[in-house]
């Protein structure tokens, strides 16, 4: 005999699949319930082993699938402008490359965010997270790097966090001043890294802006060396890591972010052995982007089954930016890391789910059990392989947030 558990909310009839064990497609609890109180998850297991419960309300989910709400850990969300006439060179045949040598790229868009103001940026960023939220999205991840000065780099991070706290969705912040060289520091690299190192990043640290620090190493971003230094003003200040590695040459990123403990190292098309070795000793997700690999004709796929056989967690995310992944669809990205990167349906799931929350370093979302927070999706699909095979669609029947 168990004792009532009192909670405010039970989820009875559900087919729940609680992602605790990554990796396992059977793992679906076929009579499932889930309860919460104050918004964190009390129980979610089988009803057949499930206490009494005295609750304030029950929602019957009519045998409906069960996950964990989604999580969008690799995000450029916030931005001004648009890409679209970039897109049309490209099909004439400009390279991205040649573009962002050119003056594009990354810096058009840092332009057009600079032009905006906070209020601008959360109007034109709002639309975008709602798309994701339709999808089952609980958590999203949002860089700064379009303002690449500080001001327009905190009103970047300001409109994130105003967009989490009006849209009922967790956002986790992310300093990415280290993005791309502004034209005002044309040919001195190294004293906007000394900008970004000891002004902006500890500035915006301050303001509580800075849930992580990522930086993009690349011949068009930066050197090893200099995201080395951005690493370590994060590492003074207590700031996990991240790190755009190896997207599209090899400059051993991946390697680099390992040994500074980064939460994930992202996109890793041109990865090497090195790297892999390094990021599976160090606990670093891989967290492939398959909308940019796409929307770039990257022909380099990600060496995904040498991430799997040493044990590297792999995760999935949109990469939502205006320059080379202009996607919003989290389901899609799930396709696309199974048709493109040859993912197995389990790995999907776990990709934007318990893998997407060790990307942000997280151990309080991502999966259905006990402590965690209360964000659950609720799904119109028969069976779990339902949710990557297809393409567009809206499968969510509900979206819970923190128990509400
Ligand atoms: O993740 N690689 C660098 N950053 C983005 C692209 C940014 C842009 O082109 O605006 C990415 O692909
Ligand atoms: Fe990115």
């Amino acid at each position: 005999m168990s004792a009532t558990l009192s909670c405010d909310t039970v989820w009875t009839a559900a087919r729940l699949l609680p992602m605790t064990v990554p990796g396992q497609p059977d793992a679906v609890i076929e009579q499932g319930v889930v309860a919460a109180r104050d918004g964190r998850i009390v129980y979610a297991g089988s009803a057949e082993a499930a206490p009494a419960f005295a609750a304030g309300r029950t929602i019957d989910c009519g045998g409906r699938l069960v996950t964990p709400g989604l999580i969008d850990c690799h995000t450029h969300l916030v931005y001004g402008g648009s890409r679209a006439g970039e897109f049309e060179a490209r099909l004439e045949g400009a390279s991205y490359e040649a573009i962002a040598r050119a003056g594009g790229g990354i810096v058009s868009t840092m332009r057009a965010t600079r032009a905006a103001d906070e209020a601008g940026l959360i109007a034109a960023s709002a639309p975008r997270l709602a798309e994701m939220i339709a999808e089952g999205v609980t958590t999203v991840e949002i860089k700064s790097g379009y303002g690449l000065e500080l001001a327009a780099e905190r009103a970047m991070l300001r409109a994130a966090r105003a967009l989490g706290s009006q849209m009922r969705v967790s956002v986790a912040t992310t300093f990415l001043g280290a993005h791309a060289l502004p034209p005002e520091y044309a040919g001195r690299a190294d004293a906007y890294i000394d900008l970004v190192a000891d002004t902006m990043l500890p500035a915006l640290a301050a303001e509580g802006l800075v849930d992580a620090v990522d930086a993009f190493c690349e011949g068009i971003g930066f050197s090893a060396t200099q995201v080395e230094r951005v690493f370590a003003a994060a590492g003074a200040l207590n700031l996990p890591v991240k790190l755009h590695a190896e997207q599209l040459s090899n400059l051993h990123g991946a390697a680099l972010a390992a040994r500074h403990g980064a939460l994930s190292a992202d996109h890793l098309e041109h990865c090497d052995d090195a790297g892999i070795v390094a990021m599976a000793a160090a606990g670093t997700v891989a967290t492939l982007l398959p909308g940019a690999y796409y929307f770039t004709r990257e022909t380099v796929l990600p060496p995904v089954a040498a991430f799997r056989a040493a044990g590297v967690p792999i995760a999935l995310a949109t990469d939502c930016n205006p320059g080379t992944s202009p996607m919003t669809s989290l389901l899609l990205a799930m396709n696309m890391g199974a048709t493109l990167f040859r993912l197995t349906v389990a790995e999907c799931l776990a990709a934007v789910t318990i893998n997407a929350a060790r990307a942000l370093g997280r151990r309080d979302i991502g999966a259905l059990a006990p402590g965690l927070w209360a964000d659950l999706a609720v799904w119109d699909v028969a069976q779990p392989a339902e949710l990557v095979y297809r393409i567009g669609g809206r499968p969510l029947h509900a979206r819970y947030w923190r128990g509400q």
